[in-house]
């Protein structure tokens, strides 16, 4: 009875081990027990362009192309406005924080960034210069 079942779970390692392995996928921290500290991986080079970043499909949120590390986005402030809010983005030579971030269709009236809107983060961010961890065969869409 015990061998029957040692081996019943043996099988189900095999199996399971056999669709790990035909599907080829890895953990990025490699295959190590859990409670095995992974190696540390070094810090990423952000990608920054003294430019707009090309857009994949049309109405993508467009990507950071500048360090954001001094920035901060919390209850008190939002330094983005700092140069993107319509009162200061033409003397910073900035965009403008999109006409569509203010458009409330509760309060069509309203003029204020949508509170929704304030976490810029949540669809902006900026890239790092790397290779891609896997295959990837994304195509643009074009703007
Ligand atoms: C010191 C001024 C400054 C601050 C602060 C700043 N930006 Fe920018 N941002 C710019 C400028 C200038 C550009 C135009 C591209 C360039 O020259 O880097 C830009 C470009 C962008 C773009 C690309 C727009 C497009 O159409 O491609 C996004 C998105 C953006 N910023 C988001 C942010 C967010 C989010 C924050 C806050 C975390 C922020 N920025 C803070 C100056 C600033
Ligand atoms: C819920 C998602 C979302 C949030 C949050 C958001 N954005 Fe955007 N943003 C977009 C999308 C999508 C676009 C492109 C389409 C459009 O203009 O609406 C965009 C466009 C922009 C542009 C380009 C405008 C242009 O004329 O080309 C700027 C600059 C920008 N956002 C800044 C910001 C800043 C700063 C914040 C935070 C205060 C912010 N956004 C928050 C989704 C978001």
């Amino acid at each position: 009875m015990k061998t029957t079942l040692a081996i019943g779970i043996a099988a189900l390692f095999a199996a399971t081990a056999g669709l790990a392995g035909a599907a080829e996928v890895h953990s990025l921290r490699g295959n190590l027990p859990l409670n095995a500290p992974a190696k540390e991986f070094g810090k990423k080079k952000q990608f920054i362009v003294n430019d707009k970043v090309a857009r994949n499909w049309k109405l993508q949120p467009p990507i950071i192309p500048h360090k954001i590390d001094k920035e901060r986005i919390n209850l008190d402030e939002n330094t983005c406005f700092r140069c993107h809010s319509p009162d200061t983005y033409k003397a910073e030579k900035a965009p403008m924080i999109s006409k569509t971030h203010f458009k409330n269709p509760d309060k069509p009236v309203e003029k204020e960034l949508i509170k929704r809107r304030y976490y810029c983060y949540q669809c902006h961010v900026p890239q790092v210069d790397a290779k891609p961890l896997v295959e990837n065969t994304f195509k643009s869409a074009g703007k």
